[in-house]
């Protein structure tokens, strides 16, 4: 968001990948420049955002493709308005769990509507609004389904689909970060935990 002073980044990947503890680190460690930081997640980070998140992760049976796409548009349209940008506007540093993106690899990898409409439909939704940073932590989905098994945690119905709808998710971002090399970040997310962390902070240091 180049109108703003504040630095946007977002974190991407399939469920399992590693974003929230990456998230984490980067967020302690901005916080250590000086930096203020707002720590926020699509779907969710508003009040009304919970309430899109408790249908789109926990409604039992199917929701039609269309209105999935139309519910995560709609949480991020207003997450966008309310939340991240007058946290930019105010100059501190965003630092977000998933956004258009996942809209264009998750739903997109349900195979009907394409990757162009959904992202319009984001683009829209969000006034045109694209991170300064997105990094992309790529898993190879049986790794990261091992990951998610091990913390014993009940499946959305997101992470229940099957194996191959999540290959489809993976093959997904790593064509939205190929179409945009300069916004994306890619980074392989079997390295260790530190080895990453590094990583992303070499990449956002001279943006800080
Ligand atoms: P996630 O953010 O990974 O939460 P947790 O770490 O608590 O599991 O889960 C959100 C799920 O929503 C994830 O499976 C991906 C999905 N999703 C979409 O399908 N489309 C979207 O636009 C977004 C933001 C998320």
């Amino acid at each position: 968001m180049s109108a703003t002073t504040g630095l946007w980044i977002t974190f991407e990947g399939g469920d399992g990948s590693g974003k929230t503890t990456q998230a984490r680190l980067l967020q302690e460690w901005v916080e250590a420049s000086g930096r203020t930081v707002v720590r926020t997640r699509e779907p969710g980070g508003t009040e009304v955002g919970d309430l899109i998140r408790d249908i789109v992760l926990h409604h039992r049976g199917d929701i039609a493709p269309r209105a999935e796409a139309l519910l995560y548009a709609a949480d991020r349209a207003h997450h966008v308005a309310t939340h991240v940008r007058p946290a930019l506007e105010r100059g501190e540093v965003v630092i977000q769990d998933r956004y258009l993106d996942s809209s264009v690899a998750y739903q997109g990898a349900g195979r009907v509507l394409d990757a162009a409409e959904i992202r319009d439909l984001s683009l829209w939704a969000a006034d045109g609004a694209l991170p300064d940073v997105t990094v992309l932590l790529d898993l190879d989905p049986a790794a990261a389904r091992a990951r998610l098994d091990a913390a014993d945690k009940p499946f959305d119905r997101l992470e229940a689909e099957k194996a191959d709808f999540h290959t489809r998710v993976r093959e997904g971002f790593l064509a939205l970060a190929a179409a945009e090399p300069g916004r994306f970040l890619v980074l392989d997310a079997a390295q260790p935990v530190d080895a990453l962390a590094a990583a992303i902070r070499s990449r956002i240091t001279p943006l800080l």
